[in-house]
């Protein structure tokens, strides 16, 4: 384990942070059987599928396959490093985590996580200084010229690179970090022949933090006209752009009920300058559904603010069902006649602003008035093909009321009878156009190739049903070993697991501790959480039993039969796993005569 704590210490943590308390205080749970359910925090569900275990203590999510104990849950709720999530629980339940020494071997041992936020904290601080020093001047000029005050730049920790081949790396090197750490980092570019060469030259550099304050990329702007105008950085370890927002840090605590969404780094800093403190902007990417749900952490109430002009409207058409499928409305800010909220603030203050953003447009109304211009609205056929168009957009509303309210609205600002609309909305509704087909959920953290076949099912069940019932594995244990569990997470589970039932002592989410990779522990939860079909007759559970220990086992037998050591013939496995399972079924449990 790369943790530089005892596991004492950690397990004492982890058992003295209730799982169903932390989670509690995240997310809306109710008691269903065993199990507390709700909506799920990772991916945006109308019904929960989301699972808290208070026996095992461990969640897992049916619908996008999240899971593990309450140090990951916390972790990838807060973004948290391992450290920094037992960090707050420890203080959640009052434990004083012991003085730990760094020795060199332990520094070195440090995750890759934290070892790049220190070097972002390290670059960043660079950057900061260069603005602030001779060699920054020119730089400190432009940002003064575009009206930002020191303070705002201070507040946004803005910088400047400047040109050099590897300043910052040889900076870097001597404070001891080491090339396999920077090689990560997404600032540098290693070259056979160049050798190590900076990122950044000679731009104004923007710091990416996560709601955390942490650095966990750069942003870097042209002074003039080199191409690109932005150079980010590219994703890292603790850089997913897919899930974090530029100014998200100071929006959060806003205290303002509405979160505005802009385009770029600059229209943030402007906004944010002007009193608009709760103005984020997505990074250099189209907004993307995890941002969507971070946004709905925070707010509802999504005020769009893209540039006014055509690539400003399509994204705004882009982001609007985004936001809609995370339950967000998100109303559309009008910048006419300026192209950007920075260039609006400058122009018309921040008193004209506030009136903008009371009168953005619902965003229904805005989708309909950029379709209005692809139609002659003074033909009749022209305007036709428009209600056809309008009709359409309008299925997309799941609710009756909803589609009923938009049919009247529409039909009152565009001068149509609401009755024929409605006809051609039910028209459409019948021939099944326009409905939405959903898509299967894709949270972006769980991309892992799923291979799920009937065995590794069998052998989920069995070994969830060994977790919630112990007093089945005395019953079985003659018969299975842990080799027959498919070799990785799904092995060493069993092989955990069998210790923990030979000590009477089951406890899952140490077992899910056990791993460290993101993909593992949630592969793991899943294993400890696959409850078998209903079915209340102890003879159906006899039958279902006897049938997945013949899964596993035979599964198992097989491959390793077939493996490189044994490597015995077709026929020759064939016969082995007919025998294996004609014993298997001639067993009897018994298993009306425990609870
Ligand atoms: N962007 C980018 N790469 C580019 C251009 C833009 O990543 N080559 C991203 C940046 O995040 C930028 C945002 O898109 O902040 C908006 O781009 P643009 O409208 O061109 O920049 P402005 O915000 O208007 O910036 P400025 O006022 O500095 O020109
Ligand atoms: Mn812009």
């Amino acid at each position: 384990m790369p943790y530089r704590y005892p596991d004492e210490v950690i397990e004492e943590v982890r058992l003295r942070n209730d799982i169903v308390d932390v989670i509690s205080s995240y997310v809306h749970l109710k008691k269903q059987g065993s199990n507390y359910f709700g909506l799920c925090p990772f991916h945006n569900e109308k019904s929960p599928s989301f699972s808290v275990s208070p026996s095992k203590q461990i969640f897992y999510c049916f619908g996008c396959g999240a899971g593990g104990n309450v140090f990951k849950f916390v972790q990838d709720y807060e973004n948290y490093t391992f450290t920094e999530a037992l960090k707050m629980l420890a203080e959640r339940a009052n434990i004083v985590l012991p003085e730990v020494t760094y020795s060199e071997e332990a520094k070195k041992k440090q995750d890759l996580k934290s070892e790049i936020l220190r070097v972002n904290k390290e670059a960043g601080k660079f950057y900061y200084y260069q603005l602030r020093n001779e060699s920054g001047t020119a730089a400190m000029q432009y940002l003064k010229n575009r009206g930002l005050t020191d303070e705002t730049m201070q507040r946004f920790g803005l910088g400047f690179a400047r040109t050099g081949q590897d300043l910052l790396y040889r900076y870097l090197k001597k404070q001891g970090f080491t090339d396999d750490v920077l090689k990560n980092c997404g600032i540098f570019t290693y070259d056979e022949k160049r050798g190590v060469t900076d990122k950044f030259w000679s731009r104004v550099i923007f710091p990416i933090m996560d709601v955390n304050h942490r650095i966990i990329g750069f942003g870097g702007r042209t002074m003039g006209d080199a191409k690109p105008k932005y150079l980010n950085s590219p994703e890292t370890p603790v850089f997913d752009k897919g899930r974090n927002l530029y100014g998200l840090n100071h929006a959060r605590t806003s205290r303002k009920k509405n979160i505005i969404l802009c385009e770029g780094y600059m229209d943030v800093i402007a906004m944010h300058q002007a009193g608009f403190n709760q103005a984020v902007a997505s990074l250099g990417t189209a907004l993307t559904s995890g941002q969507a749900n971070l946004l709905k952490r925070y707010t509802e109430d999504v005020l769009l603010c893209y540039d006014s002009d055509d690539a400003g409207t399509k994204a705004a058409l882009r982001a609007i069902p985004i936001l809609r499928e995370a339950g967000i409305s998100a109303h559309v800010i009008s910048l006419s006649p300026y192209k950007d909220p920075d260039e609006f603030i400058k122009n018309l203050g921040a008193e004209e602003f506030e009136k903008r953003l009371e009168e953005a447009e619902n965003p229904f109304y805005f989708e309909v008035r950029i379709a209005e211009r692809s139609f002659n609205l003074n033909d009749p056929q022209g305007k036709t093909r428009f209600a056809e168009e309008i009709a359409r957009m309008i299925l997309r509303f799941e609710e009756a009321i909803e589609r009923d309210n938009y049919i009247e609205g529409v039909a009152g600002k565009y001068g149509m009878n609401p009755d024929s609309l409605r006809k051609l909305v039910a028209k459409y509704a019948m021939k099944g156009d326009g409905i939405r087909i959903r898509e299967p959920v894709k949270s972006g953290i769980h991309d892992r190739a799923k291979e799920d076949d009937g065995i590794k099912i069998a052998q989920r069940m069995l070994l969830t049903w060994f977790v919630e019932q112990p007093k089945i594995y005395p019953l079985v244990k003659p018969y299975l070993h842990a080799d027959d569990f498919s070799p990785g997470v799904y092995r060493r589970i069993a092989q955990m697991l069998f210790e923990q039932l030979d000590a009477e002592k089951t406890d899952p989410a140490a077992i899910i501790g056990k791993f460290e990779e993101d993909a593992e522990i949630q592969e793991a939860a899943k294993v400890l959480q696959t409850p078998l079909p209903e079915g209340e007759k102890t003879a159906d559970k006899e039958r279902m039993l006897k049938e997945l220990l013949i899964n596993v086992r035979t599964g198992g037998l097989q491959e390793r039969l077939q493996s490189g050591d044994a490597d015995m013939d077709e026929v020759g496995t064939m016969i082995l796993l007919k025998q294996e399972t004609e014993r298997l079924n001639n067993l009897t449990f018994h298993l009306d005569q425990i609870d």
